[in-house]
């Protein structure tokens, strides 16, 4: 048999702006974008705002934690992801809007989370089975929506391959 070729690709929506976000989304930016103000980044001067929806109604946010021995630092993203857990282990999150504030930069082009966020995230999703929507932007321009978070890790090592 010959070689096969296979390829990976999904789709996720562009917005010039919240202006052309639902109320709702809207809201979860604004508030993910506020959340970079929690942030404790005195070394990178990148501060992380998370802002999640729960299905049962309630809002979490989560912002970037550094620390002087830089590898003992936590993303905005897992710390919330965190608090979810230990609040209720079985509460999806629908919505989840990351937004971030480089101290003296432009903030205007969307985030991706890292790959370690990556893998916690799609952790979630399956720990809940049920998908977490993602809102990426900065401190103002463009929202990229993301229907499922673990769409950005295909490929991904899952606990189903430790059985
Ligand atoms: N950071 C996050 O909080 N989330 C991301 O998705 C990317 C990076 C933080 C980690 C570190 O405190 C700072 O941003 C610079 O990397």
């Amino acid at each position: 048999m010959g070689k096969l070729t296979a390829s990976y690709s999904f789709e996720y929506e562009v917005y010039q702006s919240i202006e052309e976000l639902s109320t709702d989304d809207a809201h979860l930016v604004t508030q993910a974008r506020k959340a970079t103000e929690l942030a404790y980044a005195p070394y990178s001067n990148f501060k992380v705002g998370a802002y999640a929806q729960l299905s049962n109604g309630t809002f979490l946010t989560g912002s970037n934690q550094e620390n002087a021995s830089y590898p003992v630092g936590i993303c905005a993203e897992r710390a919330l992801l965190a608090v979810a857990g230990q609040l209720n282990p079985i509460l999806p999150i629908v919505s989840m809007a990351i937004s971030y504030h480089h101290i003296g930069f432009e903030s205007n082009t969307p985030l991706s989370p890292c790959g370690m966020c990556r893998q916690a995230l799609q952790e979630y999703e399956s720990r809940v089975d049920m998908p977490i929507r993602l809102l990426l932007s900065g401190m103002e321009g463009k929202v990229w929506l993301i229907k499922e978070s673990g769409m950005l890790l295909p490929f991904s090592f899952k606990g189903d391959n430790l059985k």
